[in-house]
């Protein structure tokens, strides 16, 4: 069989691929990634918790190269234990419930502050483009309250994420968006060096003050280390989330009979919300390196290899969920791959399904209603991160 992960049929709907994977060939080498396409459940399991195997340390170099803004210090994404449980501690630390949980108030400001500005534009009745308009500014906007720092630059903030993002595809870009990236590298830490310094001195209730706070036995964050936090913060915190809330809606629309179930009883959102993590997750594909020769399903792994552990197919797994390919919304799935397993188990899925919640019971509050226009999404062309390009939907204001 063939699997092409980069052809966009399969960006637009890996899931019957990935079936095929599953039944066919578990573990798949793939010619075109140059690496091992990974697609059941316990598989994926065991290369995500087993980070001496399986080595996360290429995976920032790989995505941004030589246009890392800090590239003095690995982030902890892509370091390996025992280094990695250092900084995750101390991020651990600073990153926890009752830090973001104060942040509550803010993002509910911050939703309103957004449905007001469509209201301003649109009227209370008529279309608008729900990824441009609000889900693409609402994690950036969120996150810019949680690190303290100033919403007003929440454009800067995107340009400078979707410029470091756009670093992974550096080798098919010219020299003006090349000089583009390398602008936003450099720009983005000249302004958290600033924040930095400002906040050593004077610290408040934000997440860069509570990195630089951290204690753990004695040991800190380094200056490097922060600034490195603050930016893979926003790296990872921003699209993902962005994705969710895109994803949802699309398949709101295929799923009216959920819309409606929702939009009765808002105490079904976190369900929902759990269910389209594992349905359809932002996230689709991890990047691991073999330390040493090793198996996996019964296939022999050279050391050095790329293994690519495919998070929407264990998602999707037969073998682990009933109806494994239907949006069930009282499915309460247990566990679910969409934010990672084992070491690097995603620090922001707290702060992600609050913000979700959060959205979706302001928005069915706000609107009476809100719906994709036209048959088809465009999806993003990225083969690891999912989501709608862009999502026109017309609405209602009650
Ligand atoms: C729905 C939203 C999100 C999804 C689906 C998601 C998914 C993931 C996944 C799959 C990983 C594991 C990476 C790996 O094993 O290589 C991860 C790690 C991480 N995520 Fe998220 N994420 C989301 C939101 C966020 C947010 C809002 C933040 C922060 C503001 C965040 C920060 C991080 C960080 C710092 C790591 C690295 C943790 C470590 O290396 O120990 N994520 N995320």
């Amino acid at each position: 069989m063939t699997y092409n992960p980069l052809d966009p049929a399969v960006t637009a709907n890996p899931y019957p691929h990935y079936a095929r994977l599953r039944a066919e060939e578990p573990v798949k080498w793939l010619d075109m990634m140059q690496g091992f396409a990974v697609s059941r459940w316990d598989d994926v399991e065991e290369v995500l918790s087993d980070g001496k195997t399986f080595s996360s340390a290429q995976f920032w170099p790989a995505l941004l190269g030589e246009y890392d803004p800090v590239p003095e210090v690995q982030p902890m994404i892509s370091l390996d234990p025992p280094g990695h449980v250092r900084i995750r501690k101390l991020a651990n630390k600073a990153f926890v419930p009752s830090r973001v949980g104060v942040m509550q108030d803010r993002i509910r400001s911050v939703t309103h502050e957004l449905i007001d500005a469509i209201f301003a534009k649109h009227g209370a009745e008529g279309t608008f483009d729900f990824v441009w308009e609000f889900s693409g500014l609402f994690p950036v906007s969120v996150i810019a309250e949680v690190l303290g720092v100033d919403i007003a630059r929440r454009v800067d903030f995107k340009t400078w994420v979707d410029d470091l993002l756009a670093a992974g595809n550096r080798a098919a870009y010219g020299p003006e968006r090349l000089a583009e990236i390398e602008r936003s590298s450099q720009a983005i830490r000249a302004y958290f060096e600033e924040v930095y310094d400002e906040r050593a001195a004077n610290p408040g209730p934000d997440l860069i003050s509570g990195f630089i706070q951290a204690e753990v036995n004695g040991e800190r964050l380094t200056r490097s280390e922060v600034l490195n936090m603050a930016i893979l913060l926003l790296i990872g915190g921003v699209e993902t989330t962005t994705n969710l809330l895109g994803i949802t809606f699309a398949h709101l629309k295929t799923h009216p009979d959920i819309a409606q179930a929702i939009w009765a009883d808002p105490g079904k959102i976190p369900a929902l919300l759990e269910e389209m993590l594992r349905f359809d997750g932002p996230v689709q594909m991890l990047f691991r390196h073999t330390t040493c020769d090793t198996r996996l399903a019964g296939v022999a792994i050279p050391k050095g290899s790329l293994v690519l552990p495919l998070l929407g197919s264990a998602n999707h797994d037969e073998r682990k969920f009933d109806r494994s390919e239907e949006l069930v919304l009282d499915r309460n799935p247990k566990e679910i791959m969409s934010f990672g397993q084992g070491p690097h188990f995603c620090l922001g899925s707290y702060l992600s399904r609050m913000e979700a919640k959060s959205a979706l019971e302001i928005l069915t509050a706000r609107f009476e209603r809100i719906e994709v226009i036209g048959d088809t999404v465009k999806w993003s062309d990225s083969y690891f991160a999912r989501g709608p390009k862009t999502l026109p939907v017309r609405f209602k204001a009650r």
